[in-house]
């Protein structure tokens, strides 16, 4: 069953019913100041971290689901006498949850629109940031079927969040006298903790003229009352409470009269503001906030034609961004994903790691090491300006010996030690972002940026000499197998090989007990032979022969490493634990065969010449594979084993434990694609395209726009039910994956690579993108069988498949590559 439907003409999914299987998300803002949003406009907002910036409250454990966010409420000053119309409404059905007549969600890019109509009025509010500044407009539009006149009042209404969420949800002995707000001019403030350290504050404005509002939350809902029945919208006038402590909110309500046939707009603005911190009073022996710099922001926003123009520019802005790369195949959930949600989602994993979504708290996490960079890999081309600073930002945490924090928070930029560092990947992925950058930019100035060791003035070094030091990091830490130890954990953070984990509560990374000395990790072998081969090609170009040389010399022992203890005889080993036993291999009775190691060592090329890839690839075929992706393992851990940890914590089926752990299927279907085998690849591509699974939501669940982490495997009772959507390496790997592998155009150090793998019944497809200034226009064309390329630029056949850097000043080139025999 379907809920909505795709417009792709306008870059939209449409929701036709509010009571989405799980709230259906879409994030708001481009830069600072971020919101989720959901379908039924649930949600929150915060400036740069969701941590210690949050603006208004949300309870993800709450029930019904989905009832704090964005609140309106419409309600008619002289009733109805018509008993089907309620005193009072959400136009966005929550918190209410009143039926409507109509109701329409549309998630675009950057904004949402929900329409709705009930007894002839019909209410659609855009909700979008403005490109550039630190507040969110929620743009409502009235307007009156009715054959005669109406008179309204629209309550507005926000729970302020007192700015650090961890603590917000946890210190109540503080908080609940600490809550502090101005009211002023119908403006609303909410300044808890200005008096002290802080010099931002957030607030709550209207276009109208307010002619109420309340402060204090159980003035307005009424004791023991919900969002769903607020005492003070039931009355129809806000009280005027002003909070002192307890739990401050804004709430707002104007007056709107509306002629038979008439139309008219209400702004709602949530802002964030800082002032200098020497500057924060007015007067400045007073303790009321300094509104001078914020009161013009406000003035202009509450402004239609401003807020048109905004809206615009937002636009612009994606139309632009999603220029830079477009294609047409035969298959639309291709072109739909490729052009639109998964270049999207790319950004939005950009910005927000891991940190919030509907599954993700956005307290529990900060940027992720790995994450990042991975994320990075599928973002270059859209703004490789934000992609460059991000690099230098999380090289700039890494550790003098070339280990990594394993995250840091987005406010700061510094490294945090919650979950410590030693998972022994980390490090290897900043030279897949700098690798995946240099091929799109050519920018080989960003190896000179002077960089610190965790942020410590003093310790600064090229960033080459960073990627150096990631490489040490593996060599200095190898075991019996000349295997690369694991540490805390690799990719699979839940392969805790080190940590015997007993006690309830304990965490599975963190509470090492074993010395870190025995168990190996398959998979940082293949990642970093996949590292070390970029590190050839860059020292290659920096005329850096010895160090090249090395580090071709570094490779062939990891892969000889591989073959000898890495081989399992039909596919890649995974690890060896702290017994130096072999995992993901025939002699386990669990855990016989991983996907993680098929992938990258396919991917570093290992077997790609000899046969042992496909044999490889084969086995995932026959172990993994099932019709909604691919497993991470099999058999399921029937168990908990004490030396596995996490990933055997999980019942059978879910997350690391043999779910479809979405993150790892393009690892295959790139394997697929550099071993030839296109309808391979494109069919374990459209197995978790999101799009592909539409009419599969009522068993997928998540939305049907955007990747999820996992779908359950089929050992759980779920199978086929995704979780964890948004926040995932799937996004930017499964662009990677169909972009530079099946489609074939690839950025590489020498330029714009064109070498598909697609199906064999695809004629061929076309495309364009921006690569270095120029402007590619691409038809690829089948003329026989098999993925042998012959190119013609402008014209004119050249060899091989990477197109030749045009002369200065050519802007625009088309290209024809002819493909198969
Ligand atoms: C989550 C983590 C990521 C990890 C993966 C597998 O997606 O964010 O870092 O690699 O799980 O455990
Ligand atoms: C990854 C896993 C998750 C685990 C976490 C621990 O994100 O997906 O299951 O709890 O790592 O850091």
């Amino acid at each position: 069953m379907r809920y909505g439907y795709f417009d792709d003409e306008h870059r939209e999914y449409v929701i036709e019913h509010p009571d989405t299987p799980l709230p259906w998300i879409n994030y708001l803002g481009s830069q600072d100041y971020f919101g989720l949003i959901s379908n039924t406009a649930g949600g929150y907002s915060f400036y740069k971290d969701p941590r210690l910036r949050r603006l208004i409250r949300y309870r993800y454990n709450n029930s019904p689901l989905d009832s704090s966010g964005r609140f309106i409420y419409l309600r008619e000053d002289s009733p109805s006498t018509n008993p089907s119309v309620p005193l009072f409404w959400s136009p966005s059905w929550q918190p209410t949850r009143f039926p409507l007549d109509e109701y329409e969600c549309r998630h675009g890019m950057g904004y949402t629109t929900i329409r709705s109509r009930l007894a002839g009025i019909e209410a659609s509010t855009r909700y979008f940031v403005p490109l550039g500044e630190n507040l969110e407009i929620w743009e409502l539009t009235l307007s009156n079927l009715r054959d005669e006149p109406v008179q309204l009042s629209v309550f507005s209404a926000v729970e302020f969040n007192l700015w650090d969420a961890m603590d917000d949800a946890t210190n109540f002995q503080r908080n609940l006298s600490i809550g502090e707000v101005e009211v002023v001019d119908g403006i609303i403030y909410h300044k808890t903790e200005y008096r002290e350290r802080r010099n931002h504050f957030a607030y709550l404005a209207c276009s109208e003229p307010v002619v109420g509002f309340d402060t204090q939350r159980e003035a307005f809902l009424g004791l023991y009352r919900g969002w769903d029945s607020p005492s003070a919208v039931e009355a129809g006038q806000l009280t005027g409470s002003i909070a002192h402590g307890w739990q401050p909110i804004g709430a707002q309500q104007v007056k709107i009269q509306l002629n038979a046939g008439e139309k008219k707009k209400v702004i709602i603005i949530l802002g964030y503001h800082e002032n200098p911190v020497d500057d924060k009073f007015d007067p400045p022996d007073s303790q009321t906030i300094n509104k001078r710099s914020v009161l013009p922001i406000i003035r202009k926003y509450v402004q239609p034609e401003e807020v048109e123009n905004a809206f615009q520019s937002l636009r612009l802005y994606w139309d632009e961004l999603l220029s830079i790369f477009q294609v047409t195949t035969p298959n639309k959930h291709t072109n739909r994903m490729v052009n639109i949600w998964n270049a999207y989602q790319v950004m939005i994993t950009f910005n927000l790691s891991r940190s919030a979504s509907y599954f993700e708290s956005g307290i529990g996490r900060g940027m992720g090491f790995r994450d990042t960079n991975q994320d990075l890999l599928g973002f270059m081309h859209l703004l490789p300006k934000r992609a460059r600073e991000r690099i230098l930002d999380l090289a700039a945490t890494q550790l003098p010996n070339g280990g990594a924090y394993h995250q840091y928070q987005p406010l700061t930029k510094r490294g945090n030690n919650d979950v410590g560092s030693n998972f022994n990947d980390d490090p290897l992925w900043l030279i897949l972002s700098v690798a995946a950058y240099l091929k799109e930019t050519g920018d080989w100035d960003i190896l000179d940026e002077a960089l610190p060791y965790d942020n410590q003035p003093g310790t600064e070094e090229p960033l080459y000499g960073h990627l150096q030091r990631s490489i040490q990091y593996t060599l200095d830490r190898l075991g019996q197998h000349e295997l690369p130890l694991i540490g805390r954990a690799d990719w699979n953070d839940c392969l805790n090989l080190n940590c015997f984990s007993d006690s309830p509560g304990q965490s599975f990374q963190t509470t090492a007990n074993k010395e870190g000395k025995v168990a190996e990790s398959v998979f940082i072998a293949g990642l970093f032979v996949l590292a070390a081969k970029e590190m050839m090609a860059i020292a290659d170009h920096l005329g850096k022969a010895g160090h090249a040389e090395a580090y071709s010399k570094a490779v062939q022992e990891m892969v000889a490493a591989i073959w000898s203890a890495g081989w399992d005889g039909e596919w890649f080993r995974r690890a060896y634990d702290d017994f130096a036993r072999a995992l993901g291999s025939k002699e386990n009775d669990e855990g016989k065969i991983f996907i993680e190691p098929q992938g990258i060592c396919v991917m570093a090329g290992l077997g790609v010449e000899d046969g042992r890839a496909v044999q490889a690839l084969n086995s995932v075929d026959k172990h993994l594979a099932t019709t909604h992706g691919i497993v991470l393992q099999q058999p399921a851990f029937s168990k908990y084993y004490l030396h596995l940890g996490e990933i055997s914590s999980y019942p059978p089926g879910y997350k690391e434990n043999a779910g479809i752990f979405c993150h790892t299927n393009p690892w295959i279907m790139i394997a697929e694609s550099m071993v030839g085998r296109g309808d391979k690849a494109f069919d374990y591509y459209l197995r978790i395209n999101p799009s592909a699974r539409e009419e599969i939501s009522d068993v997928h669940k998540c939305e049907p726009y955007v990747y999820a982490q996992m779908i359950a495997g089929k050992d759980a009772p779920t199978y086929g039910e995704a979780k964890n959507s948004w926040l995932t390496g799937t996004a930017a790997w499964n662009y990677i994956a169909i972009t530079q592998w099946i489609l074939g155009i690839r950025p590489t150090y020498d330029g714009l690579q064109v070498a598909p793998v697609i199906p064999s019944t695809w004629d061929g497809f076309e495309a364009v993108r921006n690569y270095r200034g120029v402007r590619y226009e691409i038809r690829v064309k089948r003329k026989g069988q098999g993925n042998a390329v012959k190119l013609d630029v402008d014209g004119k056949p050249v060899r091989g498949t990477v197109i030749p850097q045009p002369a200065d000043g050519v802007k625009k080139s088309r290209v024809v590559a002819w493909l198969g025999q």
